[in-house]
């Protein structure tokens, strides 16, 4: 399968497997790790206009790291032109490269305010969202995500794509489910491959992205024959796991030295994020958000069969309980340790 190079706007992206946004999961430095591990892009997790507006967001948006070999991508979700345009002009002033639109988050808060969506029911209000983004994007790159439609009877995807594309959105990715699945049945990538073909028999060239349970290479493969889109995106897979997406991306189209990390390695990333997502957002809320990529990596340790049932629990116990960050970090320590002995072993 032959991948070419993921343009958006004026930037080209390192590779096309790109780490999704996710609300309380792809925080400032889980971003940093992913970009760090090989992402080709990493979505800042939704915004809401008005946390924008009243200040609330900058610092989350603090999230472009020096260095960083990819565009800062923010995205937002509201309602109102006006205000999503504003939100945009200070998410640009803030340093983002690249204004992302959210048109799927399905929860019933965001939908209830009639975005996220719910905006799919409304393309005549898509539209004026996006001329108003991309005329306070002064320039940068407007980009779009979306689900295939509110429910199995209204599978307007391809409708709201070309209407986007017209306007001149720079990249759309389609996660490959109905507003009303929520995350329920499988993601359909064939349906993700009919936006692909009206945007193209339109003669629009811009990247779509394709998502929805893509975990590894192979299901990455999978999606883009079945979609022919041009990158995937990967979201519930990457939790605990900043690494996935460089590892997909590397394994998929090799080349580019990224080596699978060891089992030492990957514990010694967690502590790193551990401690970066502390220092971020302060030691108890820090230790909190970081439980989630804790259990995940464990998880995955056990699938491996890196740990055993006796001592996942163990783990468990300790990382998903301890308020003692000094704890946990000693308790992953003694882990790498371990792990690096039955390296040489
Ligand atoms: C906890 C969680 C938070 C999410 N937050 C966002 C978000 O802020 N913006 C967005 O566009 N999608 C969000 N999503 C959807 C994901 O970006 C992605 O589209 C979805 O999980 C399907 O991809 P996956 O099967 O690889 O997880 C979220 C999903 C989850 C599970």
């Amino acid at each position: 399968m032959s991948i070419a190079t993921v343009h958006i706007g004026p930037y080209a992206l390192r590779n096309h497997v790109l780490l999704a946004p996710m609300a309380g999961v792809t925080d400032a430095p889980f971003r940093a790790a992913a970009l760090r591990l090989g992402a080709g892009l990493a979505v800042a997790e939704m915004a809401a206009d008005k946390e924008v507006l009243g200040g609330r967001h900058l610092r989350r948006l603090a999230g472009k790291e020096p260095g960083a070999h990819a565009p800062f991508a923010v995205q937002l979700a509201g309602h109102d032109p006006v205000r999503m345009a504003r939100a945009a002009d200070l998410a640009r002033a803030q340093g983002a490269d690249i204004i992302d639109i959210n048109m799927g988050c399905p929860a019933k808060m965001v939908t209830g305010k009639l975005s996220g969506a719910a905006l799919m029911r409304e393309p005549g209000r898509a539209r004026e969202i996006i001329r108003a983004v991309l005329l306070a994007a002064d320039g940068a790159p407007v980009t779009l995500k979306m689900r295939l439609g509110w429910d199995d009877a209204h599978l307007n995807a391809p409708d709201i794509a070309l209407m986007a594309a017209d306007e001149g959105v720079a990249m759309i990715t389609v996660h490959g489910r109905t507003r009303q699945q929520f995350y329920h049945g499988r993601a359909n990538w064939s349906l993700v491959g009919g936006v692909v073909r009206r945007l193209r028999e339109a003669g629009h060239g811009i990247p779509l992205i394709v998502n929805g349970d893509i975990v590894d290479a192979d299901t990455a493969r999978a999606a883009l024959e079945q979609s022919g889109a041009d990158g995937v995106m990967i979201g519930r897979a990457a939790t605990g796991h900043p690494w996935l997406p460089g590892e997909i991306a590397e394994a998929m189209s090799p080349g580019r030295g990224i080596r699978p990390l060891s089992p030492a390695r990957q514990v010694e990333e967690i502590v790193r994020l551990h401690e970066g997502m502390r220092a971020f957002h302060g030691e108890r809320v820090g230790m909190r958000r970081a439980r989630k990529h804790l259990k995940a990596a464990v998880l995955h340790w056990q699938a491996r069969g890196w740990l055993d049932a006796r001592e996942r629990q163990d783990l468990l116990q300790v990382l998903l309980t301890s308020q003692n960050a000094t704890r946990v970090r000693d308790i992953l320590h003694g882990l790498s340790l371990r792990m690096r002995e039955r390296e040489v072993a």
